[in-house]
Formats: structure tokens, sequence, C-alpha cells
């Protein structure tokens, strides 16, 4: 992707000092999961090529807000939260993006999120996708949405889907050049919601890197639910297409059960439930069968997202809030993509 062009500008940006950029992305939720990367094992696991497709909406609302500036620092400094860290997977990414700009400073990035980190919301999608139009930014690569969602992508997998809004489809491929995501309606297609019930704010125990790894390499239900999982993408866009709810619903539903099966017949069993994790889908099953529009999804954490349709999001909450555990709910429709910002956190 580099070219004298690129570099020449990035020269001239270093000359003039103008090497601080900012970008605010949103997480999405996965109606149909990414969970498996090609080579495992391997070096390439870290190219975060999924094994099937899978299709998402990116939430309005949540947001990661990131400002990276590349400068004459010692070291890469990353302020998270107000509080600096050590994020091994962040300088990979910077280096990533270094090595595409061909330049050597070091980076200072400040991030923030609205939302708990790590608890299965993905806050590694906005986390990555923010970062990505940051530091490209701020390197002086002017780069277009399909290359910005391939290097989000080598940052955390699910973070290709955040660089647009709204109904994204990740397609599946071999290689890395041809595994990206696209939009398939925008924000202002169809307007769902999914209302995340919070059962914790803790970060989980087992990352989604290594829990794939894990679930690819031992559970016996992996290889079934890779079959099922590109057709269920493919239930899932024609529904999205067709903006048939309960046809979406399902299959959101039966795709979210069908990789927890493999999570837990994973060795060692990856079992992200918690108590009140089952009472939700037990209420969710309930609300249906008094004709309220609802279906459940969970990632890698005991958070669940319930979506319905918005004449339904108040009868929804109500239910949810009664369940003992839950401890708060965000409520979310379809938001935009990832983009740059003019004001900067430093
Ligand atoms: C269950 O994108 O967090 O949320 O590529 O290792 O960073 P890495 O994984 P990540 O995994 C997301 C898994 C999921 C399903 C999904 O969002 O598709």
């Amino acid at each position: 992707m580099d070219n004298e062009k690129t570099k020449t500008k990035v020269i001239q940006k270093m000359r003039t000092g103008e090497v601080k950029a900012s970008a605010i992305a949103h997480p999405n939720i996965a109606f149909v999961k990414y969970w498996g990367k090609r080579h495992t094992g391997t070096a390439r696991e870290k190219l975060n090529i999924a094994l099937n497709k899978s299709v998402s909406m990116t939430l309005s609302d949540l947001r990661t807000y990131t400002t990276v500036e590349f400068g004459d620092y010692d070291r890469d400094q990353i302020i998270m939260n107000g509080e600096e860290v050590r994020d091994e997977r962040v300088i990979d990414h910077l280096n990533l993006i270094r090595r595409e700009a061909d330049i050597d400073k070091k980076a200072k990035v400040f991030t923030e999120n609205n939302f708990p980190t790590a608890s299965g919301i993905a806050s590694s999608a906005s986390g990555f996708a923010a970062l990505t139009v940051a530091a490209c930014k701020a390197a002086g690569l002017d780069y277009g949405e399909r290359d910005l969602s391939i290097l989000s992508r080598q940052g955390s997998g699910s973070a290709c889907r955040s660089i647009f809004g709204g109904y994204v489809v990740w397609k599946k491929s071999k290689i890395s050049s041809e595994s990206y995501a696209e939009q398939l309606a925008d924000e202002n297609y169809w307007e769902l919601r999914d209302l995340i019930a919070v059962v914790s704010e803790a970060r989980k125990k087992v990352s989604s890197i290594d829990g794939m790894s894990m679930t690819v390499q031992t559970s016996p239900l992996y290889m079934a639910r890779l079959e099922e999982a590109d057709k269920n993408a493919n239930h899932a866009i024609e529904a999205i297409k067709n903006k048939d709810f309960d046809s979406l619903g399902q299959t959101i539903e039966y795709d979210s059960l069908l990789m927890h099966a493999t999570m837990i017949t994973t060795t060692p069993a990856l079992l992200y439930w918690a108590p009140p994790s089952v009472a939700i889908m037990h209420a969710v099953v309930d609300m249906r069968e008094e004709g309220i529009p609802a279906y459940h999804t969970m990632d890698a954490g005991p958070n669940v997202h319930v979506i319905t349709l918005p004449e339904y999001t108040d009868k929804v909450e109500k239910r949810l809030k009664e369940i003992d555990g839950v401890k708060s709910i965000l409520n979310c429709g379809p938001g935009p993509g990832a983009q740059e910002v003019y004001k900067h956190l430093f």
C-alpha cells in the first residue's frame, strides 16, 4: 500500500509537525459471529483472517475516542481511560502502521471508551477501528475504507466491521488482501434496537484470541458450526435486505447458541455465561411467547444483547430490569462508521 507519494507526504507532515489526528469509532454487535482464525498456532494467526463470514450492526451511542501523535518520544505511550498501560497489541498495531507509512517515530496514544472495556461489548472492535483511522491520518496515510478495514482487522478481527456504519458483512477469504468488511446498508436503513443487559463489567478471563484458537483446536463441534455459520450469514443478509425481523432474529439467536456450543465444548470449557445471562435468555423466549419480538445474542462475555424493534424498546427494557443480576441496560441503535474528528484529547 505504500508508495513514493505517500512517503513524500509523510516526510512533509513530519517537517511541519502535523502528526496528530483523532478518530471516533463505535463497537458492533455480530448477528452472525466470527469465531476462529485461519492458520491457528502460527504467526499468520495474527492476521486475523476469519474462517467464516460474519454479519454485524455497528452500534450508536457507545464509542471509543482516540488521539494519536507521532513524535520525538523515546517509547510508545498509551493512555487508556486515563491510565498508562503497556498493551502489546496496540504497539504491534502502531508498528504495522509505521511500516505502511515508512516512519519510525514513537507514538503517544490517548484513548477513551464510554462503556465497559472487555466485557462482551466489543471494545476491541471500536478500539482498533479508532486507532487505525487516527494513526493512519497522523502518519499521513490517506487510506480508503477497504484498506482501513484490512488494517483494523489485523488489530482485532471484529474491528474491520466497525470501519463501516449500519449493517456490515465481513466476507470470507483465504488471503489478507481480500479479508475485509463491506457495508450492506447504512445506519438510516432500518431502526433496530440492541438493548445490552449488563450483568458484569469485569474483564473476561479468556480473551477472544486465546479462546478462538482453543475452540478451533479442541471442539468437536467446530467444523459443524463452520458450515452453518456461512449459511447463517447468508440468511441474515437476506433478512436484512427484506427487513424481515423474525427471520433475522431467529438466525441471530441460532448462530449465537451455535457459537456458544463450540465454546462450551472446548477443552478446557469456555463458559462465558453467568447465571443472570441464562435468566435473560429465558426471559427473552418468554417475551416472544407473549408476542414481543425479541432475540438474544452473546459474545465472549456474560452480557446479553437483546435485539428488538423500536416500538418494543420500553417493554423489553422494563422486563430486563426486573431480572436479578442485571446491573444496567445500554440502549443502542444502528450507528455510524469510524470517522476522523478534529478535536484532540491532548
Ligand atoms: C464473539 O474480534 O475480539 O465477539 O480478532 O482475536 O481480536 P480478535 O477477536 P475479536 O472477536 C470477536 C468475537 C465475537 C464475535 C464477533 O464479534 O464476530
